[in-house]
């Protein structure tokens, strides 16, 4: 029998559902029928952001599942991140408090810091630009104080652990250090071509866990893409779900290449958040428990990495970015 690798324990006890349903675009009028058919699944790990816009409806199906007595508000494990806008000590308890208002919750169970470097916040828009098109930063980003911040709503009961997302392995270590409250979990791109291998195993070392966005390669990316107004030469659009050496694998355990793709990394004991707002496909993405992968075919899948070559998620959409003291991805990992 296969053992089900369920969920991942924090250094605080805290469980994560191995596999959990993406969120991000994921349209409104989509996303609550989305969540609907992901908890009748037996999904119980929901991945969210303020960025997303689409909280609200989140929020709502939610509410049905607790007033139906089908869930309790402890079946499930909800996560959010703190937006760009919001990167500043002083905005962090109001950020918060909107996300839980619009998904009607008293508490998440993660909250994350969304990336490092941070926006201005000039009237709420989420991706703020000039007049010529690019992004507003805020230079003073001082993650150190963002991370007191993030404690602080550990304290007032308004996330049960924090953690990071698009932060590198020396800013992880200036906060681990800094920390009274270590960092859960580390989100960050990971799929077959961008394993992220040595940032994996060094948060292993501190026990921070690893969830992985873009586990299918996110095929959508290029519509999010233009949508924020990128610069198009630096578009990395590869498809590991069309990728041979995974279709050949898939068919040998009659299972499509995404369920292969997810495996892959659940079986690397790092979590998948795998974004779907259609019926079959979040089945399908849930149905990944009665199979196991060979060492030789984890071996052959490992080596599909393309290292650093394989990010897909770059500069590329606001490459003002790169500028900034805390962007991340000036290192190797
Ligand atoms: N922290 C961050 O900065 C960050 C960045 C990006 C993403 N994320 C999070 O990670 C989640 C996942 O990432 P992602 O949405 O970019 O990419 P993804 O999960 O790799 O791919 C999602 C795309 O694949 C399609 N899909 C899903 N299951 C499929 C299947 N079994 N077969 C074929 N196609 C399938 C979906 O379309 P359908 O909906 O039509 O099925 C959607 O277009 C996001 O939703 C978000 O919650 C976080």
């Amino acid at each position: 029998m296969t053992p089900k690798l369920e969920a991942v324990t924090f250094f605080n006890g805290h469980k994560m559902p191995i596999v959990g349903l993406g969120t991000g675009q994921a349209s409104k009028g989509e996303v609550g029928r989305a969540i609907d058919v992901a908890l009748e699944t037996g999904y119980r790990h929901i991945d969210a952001a303020y960025l997303y816009g689409n909280e609200a409806e989140i929020g709502q199906a939610l509410k049905k599942w607790f007033d139906l007595g089908k869930l309790k508000r402890e079946d499930l494990f909800i996560v959010t991140k703190l937006p760009a806008i919001a990167n500043r000590a002083e905005s962090v308890e109001k950020y918060l408090k909107k996300s839980l208002e619009a998904l009607q919750l008293n508490y998440v169970d993660l909250y994350l810091i969304h990336q490092p470097v941070g926006f201005q916040d000039v009237g709420g828009d989420t991706f703020p630009r000039d007049k010529d098109g690019k992004v507003l930063l805020d230079m003073n980003t001082d993650i150190i104080s963002l991370w007191k911040a993030m404690e602080a709503q550990v304290d007032a009961g308004r996330a049960h652990s924090i953690g990071l997302s698009n932060f590198n392995s020396s800013q992880i270590k200036r906060i681990w250090q800094a920390a009274r409250i270590k960092p859960a979990n580390l989100q960050v791109e990971l799929h077959i071509y961008f394993q992220q291998r040595e940032l994996a195993a060094f948060c292993k070392a501190l026990d921070v866990t690893v969830c992985a966005f873009a586990p299918l390669g996110s095929p959508q990316m290029p519509n999010l893409f233009h949508a924020r107004g990128g610069d198009a030469s630096k578009l990395v659009s590869l498809s590991p779900m069309r990728d041979p050496v995974v279709s050949r694998i898939a068919e040998k355990y009659k299972k499509t290449t995404a369920q292969v793709l997810l495996r892959h990394t659940v079986q690397r004991g790092i979590v998948v958040i795998p974004k779907s707002v259609n019926p079959d496909r979040i089945k399908q993405n849930f149905d990944i428990f009665d199979f196991e992968l060979t060492q030789e075919d984890m071996d052959e899948l490992d080596a599909l990495d393309k290292g650093p070559k394989g990010r897909m998620f770059n500069d590329a959409i606001a490459p003002e970015r790169t500028k900034h003291p805390e962007y991340p991805f000036h290192e190797r990992y």
